[in-house]
């Protein structure tokens, strides 16, 4: 994949509370364009191998429970600096520390129901996208 694309996931909570059609608009705004979407649930063991690199930190239990809570939302995004563009955009982690306008700060109700994902490289941006969607379903 280019370095112009990367992942994210609406997380269960944001989906719960209504804000799909929000984030998504915010996402445009932002410049970038959606070139695959899915709603769809993970199984907790979808969950649990998505994230599987925090799975020896001690909140990775109630991190996998929570992503595979409810629905989310997948998509691959592109914009020039993809990845850092979009790490901005949805602010830090904790929504407590993200900065005024960000997606975690407006949708975001704790560090661990975060409202969405953001790949953190080129490299898990690719792998991320290929875990939810087909090549065919890239566009
Ligand atoms: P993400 O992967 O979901 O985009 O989040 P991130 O890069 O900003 O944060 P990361 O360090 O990758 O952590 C993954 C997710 O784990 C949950 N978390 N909970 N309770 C806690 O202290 C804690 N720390 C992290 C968050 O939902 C975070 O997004
Ligand atoms: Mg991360």
């Amino acid at each position: 994949m280019a370095t112009n694309r990367t992942f994210t996931m609406i997380k269960p909570g944001a989906v719960k509370n209504g804000h799909i059609g929000a984030i998504l608009a915010h996402i445009n705004k932002g410049g970038f364009k959606i070139v695959a979407l899915k709603l769809t649930q993970l199984s907790k063991q979808k969950a649990g191998e998505f994230y599987a690199v925090h799975k020896e930190r001690p909140f990775y239990g109630e991190l996998v429970d929570f992503m595979s809570s409810g629905p989310i939302v997948a998509a691959v995004l592109e914009k020039d600096n993809a990845v850092e563009d979009f790490r901005t955009l949805i602010g830090a982690t904790n929504p407590s520390d993200a900065a005024e306008g960000t997606i975690r700060a407006l949708y975001a109700t704790s560090i661990g129901e975060n409202a969405v994902h953001g790949s953190d490289s080129d490299e898990n941006a690719d792998i991320e996208s290929n875990f939810h969607f087909a090549a065919t379903e890239m566009c």
